[in-house]
């Protein structure tokens, strides 16, 4: 169930990660604003691919969180959608060399997840910050400036959805559930179909990090989609999702955070604990495997 809506922030101040939840809070309400003030107004939309575009908004949003980012934590890598991977500045007093500055930390950014429904008017996306410290996601933050959610997590604490813990779903029956749906490729639709027997509903929302954030939150019961994604799109929302309780994995059941992954090459497949072994085993049934196409 999603919580009444309180005053409270996200307030983890007991955790080792406390500053950056903080910063990254403060980063992403200020993406936030860049998104809503260009929103319904927005300049040149730009074609990456057939399907695939990118606003200014998307540029803005992303340089102000390279500017805050190098300004508060300059020894930290990061990598963000549009502009790639930044090493940190090495500390030159301290004799480090060009691997070691940053190697150990990395914001992941996804300036604006679900471009094509806010070109095209649809509210339904949002802005997502990560940090990943030694191989591990550590926190993170998932804004959605239209209704004002905001999603956080630690790696030592809960998940909270505008400061209120959450917990992901608990419905008894794998019949009852809404799930995030998109098998892409060739017979994807058909796929689709198959796993849709066994839910209530599948939803294809085009924003994979706040459907992911939505796992958390119970909106819905589950998250699959079998490739096509980044690691940018599922940094923060993968360990929101993790630390209200689902199980996240990649369409195989592994683990669903390698750092390095080329881009499109991410697949996730996130339940609650009692269901998530069925969806993957249905998943194979159908002959799902990864696909590396954007959809
Ligand atoms: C896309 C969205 C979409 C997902 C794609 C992503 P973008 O991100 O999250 O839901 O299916 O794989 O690339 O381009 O809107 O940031
Ligand atoms: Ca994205
Ligand atoms: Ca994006």
């Amino acid at each position: 169930m999603v919580p009444p809506r309180e005053p409270a922030q996200a307030s983890d101040s007991a955790s080792a990660w406390a500053d950056e939840l903080a910063f990254a809070v403060d980063l992403a309400r200020r993406a936030g604003e860049v998104l809503q003030a260009g929103y319904e107004n927005i300049g040149t939309v730009e074609h990456k691919s057939r399907r695939d575009v990118v606003t200014d908004v998307d540029y803005r949003s992303e340089e102000l969180a390279l500017s805050a980012i190098r300004e508060r934590y300059p020894a930290d890598a990061i990598l963000a959608e549009e502009s790639g991977r930044h090493d940190g500045r090495r500390d030159r007093r301290r004799g480090e060399t060009e691997e070691q500055a940053g190697a150990g930390r990395t914001w992941v950014i996804d300036p604006l997840d679900g471009t094509v429904n806010y070109a095209n008017g649809i509210p339904f996306y949002c802005v997502s910050i990560g940090l990943v410290a030694n191989g591990h996601p550590v926190v993170g933050v998932v804004l959605d400036p239209a209704r004002d959610d905001l999603y956080t997590a630690t790696g030592d604490g809960p998940a909270r959805l505008n400061g209120t813990v959450l917990r992901a779903s608990e419905k008894a029956s794998l019949g009852d559930y809404v799930v995030s749906l998109a098998i892409i490729g060739r017979g994807g639709i058909w796929r689709e179909r198959r796993i849709a027997k066994a839910i209530r509903i599948g939803r294809r929302m085009g924003s994979s990090a706040l459907g992911l954030a939505y796992v958390a939150s119970g909106r819905f019961d589950a998250m699959i989609q079998n490739g096509g994604l980044s690691l940018w799109d599922v940094a923060a929302a993968g360990l929101i999702a993790e630390r209200a309780g689902a199980r996240v994995t990649d369409l195989d059941g592994g683990p669903w955070w390698a750092e390095g992954r080329r881009s499109s090459t991410v697949s996730i497949v996130a339940a609650p604990e009692p269901h998530h072994g069925e969806l993957v085993r249905l998943l194979h049934e159908a002959g799902t495997t990864v696909q590396t196409r954007r959809p």
